[in-house]
């Protein structure tokens, strides 16, 4: 037979001690209420506060809480150790369950903040990136298909504004995690004359939670903010998918610093995306986790049950990787360089012209159904005979519609310049460089105010 050790199977101290500091937090505004409302004298009350500052002052000098069931036993046992038999007055009217749900609520409002900090600063990073290639022209594509023309930073911008919605689904699921449980107790609240109001305001809570049982047992705020790391970690995979494609000498857009790739160890020539593709894989695990939290919550009964122990290490990878990945994007994007000759050239070999001509001939009252088929016999003359759009003389055009001749006229070549195409997309949210350039100074308003 195995020694297996059932009381650390039991119990989370294993995963659970980065909460110490929120716990304590948590002690000694739960101990202040109670000397508010005498239900702990003063003398009592000022010994716990003290005591348990100065486990906090240890353990901001490495110093490590000997081991317990979990992090709240530990600090109470710390607490006795350090001042006697008066540490246990601190468990007074609450319970592990209602101070488990609060030590989560400290710590993820506290990482909400951080997450939403190390978005604004990568948000900066590609608008920054953006003003610096504001002139770059690239192809645009849709199934993965040479498309239109776009500036590449646009194409960038579009990140942005991804992000953009990810702060605000982490703002709102704040006001969520933002609700105080503690005075919940065990399941059915307490009989001593407890202020709970006075505790959120301590704690900085906009209210305390209505309903007992929900308060111990609800867990819907970490999987609500779980999900929104998820969407954070989607959208660094499609950022990282094209930057994984840009630096395919296929399409040879970007160049990124070394430090982020890879050698081979057979493959001399190689240099690959390596962190680009940490991150897409990182994607995994966190959406891994969304789906473990949503699993253990699943079916339970109310109130607590020992299940919600295990919510801890989903929610603590997702936040630890998805910062990382913020992180390391950040720094990769910061050293992006796009190859302008490189991009400027695909464009000019993906026809990406044609949606133009067929809007020239509509704009000269041929219906567009019909010019649509007109440009595409045009491409097709193109791709035989070798030539470029911009390389056809006026004679190679006009012979495609004989019915109106000459339907093109010199300003032909005007209408296909990559320059002008880009240039005329003058609506909001387009890509000509006046409207990327009101795009950026809008971002750039949101990011300074958060
Ligand atoms: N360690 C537990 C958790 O993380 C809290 C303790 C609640 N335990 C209990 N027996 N009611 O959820």
């Amino acid at each position: 037979m195995k020694n297996i050790d059932f009381e650390q199977f039991i119990g989370s101290f294993a995963f659970d001690t980065r909460l110490a500091e929120v716990d304590i937090t948590g002690s000694i505004a739960h101990v202040e209420m109670l000397v508010k409302c005498k239900i702990l004298k003063q003398t009592d009350g000022s010994k716990i506060i003290a005591g348990l500052n100065s486990i906090l002052k240890s353990l901001k000098k490495d110093w490590t809480l000997p081991k317990e069931e979990d992090i709240h036993y530990a600090v109470e046992k710390e607490l006795t150790r350090r001042i006697g038999a008066v540490g246990g007055k601190m468990h007074t009217a609450r319970s592990r369950n209602d101070q488990v749900a609060t030590d989560l609520r400290l710590y993820l409002r506290q990482e909400t903040d951080n997450i939403i900090a190390l978005i604004n600063e990568f948000q900066t990073t590609i608008i920054k990136k953006s003003e610096e290639n504001i002139n770059v022209i690239m192809p645009g594509f849709t199934h993965l298909q040479p498309a239109q023309p776009v500036l590449a930073a646009h194409h960038l911008l579009a990140y942005a504004w991804m992000l953009e919605r990810d702060k605000e689904r982490l703002t709102d699921c704040r006001k969520r995690i933002n609700v105080l449980p503690l005075g919940s107790a065990a399941l059915a609240g307490t009989s001593f004359k407890i202020d709970r109001q006075y505790s959120a305001k301590l704690l900085g809570f906009d209210g305390v939670s209505e309903n007992s049982l929900d308060g111990v047992s609800d867990r819907d705020f970490a999987v609500e903010f779980v999900f929104c790391l998820s969407t954070i970690a989607l959208h660094l995979t499609r950022f990282c998918e094209e930057i994984i494609l840009w630096m395919n000498p296929e399409f040879g857009y970007i160049k990124i610093a070394d430090k982020f790739t890879s050698g081979s160890s057979i493959m001399p020539q190689k240099r690959n995306p390596d962190c680009a593709e940490v991150i897409r894989g990182k994607s995994g695990r966190i959406f891994g986790d969304l789906f473990a939290l949503l699993t253990i919550v699943k079916s339970l009964p109310l109130a607590y049950n020992r299940d919600l122990q295990e919510d801890k290490p989903p929610v603590f990878d997702a936040v630890d990787n998805v910062k990382l990945c913020v992180e390391v994007i950040n720094e990769m994007i910061v050293t992006l360089k796009f190859d302008k000759a490189k991009t400027l050239k695909s464009t000019e070999k993906g026809f990406m012209a044609a949606t133009e001509i067929a809007d020239y001939l509509a704009r000269k009252d041929i219906p567009f159904r019909e010019a649509h088929g007109v440009v595409k016999s045009i491409v097709e003359y193109c791709i035989k005979n070798s030539k470029t759009l911009s390389s056809l003389s006026l004679q190679e055009y006009n012979k495609f519609y004989p019915k109106k001749y000459p339907i093109f006229d010199d300003d032909i070549f005007k209408f296909i310049d990559l320059q002008n195409i880009v240039a005329k997309k003058t609506s909001e949210g387009g890509t000509s460089v006046n409207s990327v350039k009101k795009q950026i100074s809008l971002l750039k308003n949101i990011v300074k105010r958060k």
